[in-house]
């Protein structure tokens, strides 16, 4: 039996006259009484069927939406045609049609809008994908996943497994735990990620190792954070710090040319401390420039805090402002005020000058100018009131501009190396210190010898680290840093970091140990498959729509009831 001479997009104008057979689900049926139009789907695209009712009508009265058949028939032109289809100068009259395959009632639309809830769709998840935007986001996860793959082969780098079942990591999570049968009341852990592996690899002489690969960490999942994702891990020997921003930034680069045919410009690269200082986050995105007012504009009242900076308005029109400003206005009690200023084509002001209330005198706006490299067409709101109080529903209101001007539709993409982290960080929680990225991360150069002299007694705050992050419009992309390669140094570290002798000799002795071997300096960085992707692909707000079976908020996997409980039988069998 042959399924299929041609599947649902490759018929032309040029094949009219052909006999086909095709299969595919039935997509849309309309009945015009003597005739029905069916429109056929399969992964490849749709193709419009016309069936005579009279030819065919017992198996016609049967058959509904998301059936799957089998049809032969002719191309013919269309009368009318549809411009959205490839195949839309063409119909294929039908002679004969099967049933393959009956589908129960559907629990959502398979279209592009569909108006399945989330819920339904990550328990059909499998009908989910049917639908052409989840589809499209899978074929484009599998395109920049061989693109990486070239691109870091064509660079020497060696793709290479690290194990799933291994001890525990630091990377500052909770780890995911496995019970052994075998050992009673012992427990695997699941990587958060390979980073002691990709580190014994340079020790194993590997120059440079990448690997996709999926870590598992036990957290809240968030719109942008799953509990099991995906990472574009590497590793490279004889490298130095800005040699490896250099080169991964040509990667990101490169994945940009190649999959979206956009240039990037070069990266922005600002320390920590500064990021801090004028955005107030560690993550700021810089398509709609977020910055703190204070200490920063001379002559500005101190109430006023933040200023927001919508380039080129992003088309926004007067009532798109007005809602912008009822909106934040709906914080009553948390504004004071807020205004706004348009910097015109002409390059002066406008301000509705009664609400302000002052007079913006010159040297407040060319600061303004400066502060936000603001560009004629640009448009700036001014938040005032209490700092701390704004700082918290500030994400909020960025949510609704975001939202408003649907910056993640307008494929602009801004790019930022954060550097010069500190190494630790003071849990107020814990009443100790705890590494700021993981405690692999080499200090700078000058920090090393004060460290492993003990000269430094009470404020570790202040030293700094060979480490970076790449931010992409507000989202961390990646981190990684220059590594210890020393073996005095990392059990300082763990010193530091409040682990006993023992506790050092249990959970790193190994590798320790493999650092007195000749271990050459190394470093590295580790990207997030999944957020890159949902960032190109503007959908970092539900980063579910490209994973293919994602977890739901609870971490939960409702199509397959994971996590379940265990039988009696097995929670025995496993010494629990
Ligand atoms: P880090 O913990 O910063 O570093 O992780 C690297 C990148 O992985 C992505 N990421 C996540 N994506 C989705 N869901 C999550 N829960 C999640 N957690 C992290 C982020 C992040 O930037 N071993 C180090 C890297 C190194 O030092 O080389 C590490 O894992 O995009």
């Amino acid at each position: 039996m042959i399924y299929r001479t041609h599947n649902c997009e490759e018929l032309r104008i040029e094949d009219i006259g052909k006999v086909v057979i095709l299969s595919g689900w039935i997509q849309k049926l309309r009945d015009l009484g003597s005739l029905i139009f069916i429109d056929l789907r399969d992964y490849y695209g749709i193709i419009q069927l016309t069936v005579l009712k009279n030819k065919l009508q017992n198996t016609i009265a049967n058959i509904e939406k998301e059936f799957l058949i089998r049809v032969h028939g002719e191309v013919k032109k269309r009368k009318s045609i549809n411009y959205n289809l490839s195949t839309g100068k063409i119909e294929i009259l039908i002679s004969k049609l099967e049933i393959l395959n009956h589908s129960a009632q559907l629990p959502f639309t398979i279209e592009n809008k569909t108006d399945g809830n989330e819920e339904n769709r990550m328990k059909y998840r499998y009908l989910d994908i049917r639908r052409a935007p989840i589809k499209n986001n899978l074929i484009f996860r599998h395109k920049i996943s061989l693109e990486i793959r070239n691109f870091m082969s064509k660079n020497n780098f060696l793709e290479i497994e690290t194990p799933i079942l291994i001890n525990s990591t630091s990377e500052g999570a909770r780890n995911f735990v496995v019970p052994s049968r075998i050992l009673p009341k012992k427990f695997y852990h699941l990587p958060q990620s390979p980073q002691l592996f990709k580190q014994l690899l340079m020790i194993g002489g590997i120059d440079k190792y990448f690997q996709i690969v999926k870590c598992f960490r036990d957290e809240d999942p968030r719109s942008d954070r799953q509990i099991e994702f995906t990472q574009i891990d590497c590793e490279m020997s004889f490298i130095e710090f800005d040699d490896i921003l250099l080169f991964f930034e040509h990667f990101i680069k490169h994945l940009f040319k190649k999959m979206k045919n956009i240039e990037l410009n070069t990266f922005k690269k600002m320390t920590y401390y500064d990021v801090l200082q004028i955005y107030g986050t560690n993550n700021p995105d810089l398509r709609i420039i977020t910055k703190l007012l204070q200490n920063h504009i001379k002559y500005l009242k101190k109430d006023f805090i933040i200023g927001i900076n919508i380039p080129n308005y992003f088309h926004l029109n007067n009532s798109q402002i007005e809602y912008i400003l009822q909106y934040i206005k709906n914080y009553n009690n948390v504004i004071d005020n807020v205004l706004w200023i348009k910097y015109l084509k002409n390059k002066t002001f406008f301000f509705p000058k009664e609400k302000w209330k002052i007079t913006l005198h010159n040297k407040i706006l060319i600061q303004l100018i400066k502060y936000f490299e603001l560009q004629p067409e640009d448009i700036l709101f001014i938040i005032c009131g209490k700092q701390n109080h704004i700082m918290k529903i500030l994400p909020l209101i960025q949510k609704k501009i975001y939202h408003i001007v649907n910056i993640n539709k307008c494929n602009i993409f801004k790019p930022l190396w954060i550097i010069d982290y500190p190494l630790f960080t003071w849990d107020i929680e814990k009443q100790k210190y705890t590494s700021f990225h993981h405690p692999f991360t080499s200090p700078k150069q000058k920090d090393i010898v004060l460290l492993l002299n003990n000269n430094i007694t009470n404020n570790l705050n202040n030293i700094l680290s060979q480490s970076y992050d790449l931010v992409i419009n507000g989202v961390e992309i990646g981190s990684g840093s220059i590594r210890i390669h020393n073996q005095k140094l990392q059990k300082k570290i763990f010193q530091y970091l409040g682990l006993s002798n023992t506790d050092i000799e249990s959970e790193f002795g190994f590798f320790i140990k493999s650092f007195q071997y000749g271990t050459p300096p190394h470093g590295g960085i580790a990207f997030g498959l999944d957020r890159l992707i949902a960032v190109m692909l503007g959908e970092i707000d539900n980063m579910k729509n490209v994973i293919p079976f994602p977890k739901n908020n609870y971490g939960q996997d409702i199509m397959t009831n994971s996590p379940s409980f265990l039988t009696a039988e097995k929670i025995k069998e496993l010494h629990l």
